[in-house]
């Protein structure tokens, strides 16, 4: 019985929905440089829709991060003031214009990127799950040229760097790198989990590949920042599935939602991978901890955050952890590969597969079937019965 509701409520939620975000936009990807100092720069996506624009900011000024926001006028602007975004004192530095015309506004800052010894920890769910190396400060990390990475052709960029210092020599053949895509339209990428995309999303890949672990069993995590809502902060909640055809092995989606529906999602699978051509047996459990509401102090501050948001802000921090001491791992190959969505309106949600349609409609139907065989049976082996009385 319990699993039939499951089943119904399943149909029920892959239904097909309106999208209350628009078919396809226009997007452009730009970088907007500080001329006095062009090292010091943003990656602006703008995606313009029929009544709406959203506008990521993506920046390396500080820990990484991403501002999103949601206008309801295809006529948006953002407006950056670079002697107030880099001084000490950002707030301002940063505007989308008009400012009545924003309906939606949050941000996303990638703190700290954690290595944990997982040698002795046989507890998969163990937090943390290990002793914790000394963590890397993403603020402290030096970024490529973002320039040199952006692709018109597939809207995307890449943010790729190191630590400023690595006395050890860790990142001397490797790197971190956020890989930012955006999208004009509905769609699915050819590498799994395969997130199913929008007009209205925009994805996030970080690799970390060819850096030298500092154990023999080194498992990473990425420490999360957002803005909460007053006191409390964004739910996480965890959806699902009876389907993986795009994610082999895999019936779980996990969103952030930042207030109730349609507001901003962030939203990925619980898996990683320890090979670029993730597959099953490359597939790693990727786990969130909770959000716990932080003081800004105790976090790398980002001047983009500070500079849109101003400096009284509630913040929320998690932690997502990649692998467990058993299975593979990132020492099989020095290489970790993870992606998210990030959007406005109401989350993509993957309709059921044909093959898992099928197999549901001739479980139902099965059974309904022969319910429906039995009644005639039995209706003509009574009409069969009475005709035969009066002969008797
Ligand atoms: C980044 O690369 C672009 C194009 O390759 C170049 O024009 C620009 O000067 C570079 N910026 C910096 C800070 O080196
Ligand atoms: C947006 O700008 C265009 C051209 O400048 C103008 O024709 C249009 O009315 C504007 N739309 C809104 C909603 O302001
Ligand atoms: C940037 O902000 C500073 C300080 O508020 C101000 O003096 C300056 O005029 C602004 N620049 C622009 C281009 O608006
Ligand atoms: C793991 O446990 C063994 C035996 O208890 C101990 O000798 C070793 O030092 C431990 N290693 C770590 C990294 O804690
Ligand atoms: C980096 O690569 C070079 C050449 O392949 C190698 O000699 C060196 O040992 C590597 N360094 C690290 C830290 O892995
Ligand atoms: C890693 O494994 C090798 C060989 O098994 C061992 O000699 C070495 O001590 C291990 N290193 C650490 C940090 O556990
Ligand atoms: C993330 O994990 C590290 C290491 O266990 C811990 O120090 C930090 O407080 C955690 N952050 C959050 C937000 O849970």
């Amino acid at each position: 019985m319990r699993s039939l509701v499951l089943l119904l409520s399943l149909l029920l939620t892959a239904a097909p929905f309106g999208l209350l975000g628009e078919e396809t936009r226009q997007v452009s990807l730009k970088v907007i440089s500080d001329w006095l100092d062009p090292s010091q720069n943003l990656l602006h996506i703008q995606a313009v829709g029929a009544t709406s624009t959203l506008h990521y900011v993506w920046g390396s000024l500080g820990p990484p991060a991403v501002l999103l926001v949601a206008t309801n006028t295809p006529n948006s602007t953002l407006s950056v003031n670079w002697s107030l975004l880099i001084s000490s004192e950002p707030d301002g530095g940063l505007m989308v214009l008009p400012k009545e015309s924003i309906q939606f506004s949050s941000a996303l800052v990638f703190t700290r990127l954690f290595e944990f010894d997982s040698t002795n920890t046989s507890d998969a769910a163990a937090k943390p799950p290990g002793k914790s190396y000394p963590p890397y400060s993403l603020a402290d990390f030096s970024w490529d040229n973002i320039t040199d990475s952006l692709d018109p052709a597939t809207l995307s960029a890449t943010f790729r760097g190191h630590p400023i210092h690595d006395p050890t020599g860790a990142f001397a053949n490797g790197s971190l790198a956020f890989r930012v895509q955006a999208f004009s339209r509905s769609g699915r990428p050819a590498q799994p989990p395969r997130l199913l995309h929008t007009a209205d999303t925009c994805q996030l890949e970080v690799d970390l590949v060819g850096v030298s672990p500092r154990g023999n069993r080194s498992l990473f995590g990425l420490e999360v920042a957002t803005l909460g809502h007053g006191p409390d902060c964004p739910s996480v909640q965890e959806q699902r599935s009876i389907d993986d055809e795009y994610a082999p092995a895999v019936f779980q989606l996990d969103q952030l939602l930042w207030g109730s529906l349609p507001s901003g999602f962030m939203q990925w699978r619980p898996v990683a991978f320890s090979q670029k051509q993730g597959g099953r047996e490359s597939a790693m459990p990727c786990q969130a901890s909770s959000l716990y509401p932080t003081l800004a102090y105790l976090l790398p501050q980002s001047p983009i955050v500070r500079a849109f948001f101003g400096s009284q802000n509630y913040f929320c921090a998690f932690n997502l952890t990649f692998g467990a001491s058993t299975g593979p791992g990132y020492w099989d190959q020095h290489y970790l590969s993870w992606s998210m969505l990030l959007g406005v309106g109401t989350p993509p949600v993957d309709a059921l597969s044909s093959l898992v349609l099928g197999i549901v409609a001739v479980a139902l139907g099965a059974p309904a079937l022969m319910l429906l065989a039995g009644g005639v049976f039995l209706l003509l082996g009574r009409k069969w019965y009475s005709e035969y009385q009066p002969i008797n």
